[in-house]
């Protein structure tokens, strides 16, 4: 596990694109496991800055997002279809038809798990899986349980991930209560982890994630087992 302790938002969002620029530049045709949420948009504005002054090529990398809301088209301006779209595929040269995200209109959310993993699986695995981390530990939208669940799968969102991501919806109602995210197998399956955080607000959860014991009470404990996890902050987590 490697702490790297930033003095702002901005310096954790270069550091973070420096290793996803890394990353492509040793393997150009890399599997991006990718996240969405607050915390990595100034990740990919330095992303789509540094493509489109010429010193970082998407020609040839390939993308899997995390989750997606269900019900949601990928139209729809809070689906995580649109904020991909928007914040990175739309402003980079990365040919779209790489780019994949859960399908949370799937009819049957199980075929479509068990078809994206298999995708994942099909592309050679995820080289270098970029997480945020939910204020109850969540990572993608594998939220608190009494077991960890390894497949892609169709999940129940808790009331605090609902009030939590209420601020991006007119209200509190219009949250999808069921998203598609993920599992723990294909995240812990990447070659390497970077996870971001930002904010006072996350420092607890990150202590907790990383010192305390694994668990699924808190999803994101299950990264202490993982061999090569970077974690960028801009606070400390001694
Ligand atoms: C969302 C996403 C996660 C994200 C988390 C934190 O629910 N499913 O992938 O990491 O919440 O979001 P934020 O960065 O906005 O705090």
């Amino acid at each position: 596990m490697k702490f790297i302790v930033t003095k702002s938002y901005e310096e954790m969002s270069r550091k973070g694109a420096d290793l996803i620029g890394a990353q492509v530049l040793v393997k150009p045709n890399c599997l991006l496991g990718l996240a969405t949420g607050s915390t990595p948009i100034g990740l990919y504005a330095e992303l789509v800055r540094r493509n489109q002054e010429g010193s970082l090529d998407f020609s040839k990398v390939r993308s899997v997002n995390l989750d997606e809301y269900c019900g949601l088209s990928p139209e729809s301006d809070q689906s995580y279809h649109y904020f991909m779209n928007y914040h990175l595929f739309s402003k980079v040269n990365i040919p779209f038809e790489n780019t994949r995200v859960p399908n949370g209109l799937a009819e049957d959310l199980a075929q479509e798990g068990l078809a994206y993993d298999a995708y994942i699986a099909q592309q050679g695995g995820i080289d270098l899986q970029l997480l945020g981390i939910g204020h109850n530990g969540h990572i993608g939208f594998n939220e608190p349980d009494d077991v960890f669940t390894a497949a892609t799968h169709c999940v129940d969102l808790t009331e605090s991930t609902i009030t939590a991501n209420a601020r991006l919806f007119a209200s509190i109602d219009e949250v999808p209560t069921k998203a598609i995210t993920m599992g723990m197998r294909s995240i812990m399956a990447a070659k390497k982890i970077l996870l971001v955080a930002n904010g006072l607000g996350k420092q607890e959860i990150v202590k907790q994630a990383f010192f305390g014991p694994v668990t699924p009470k808190c999803p994101a404990s299950l990264l202490q087992l993982h061999p090569d996890v970077t974690v960028i902050t801009d606070f400390d987590v001694e």
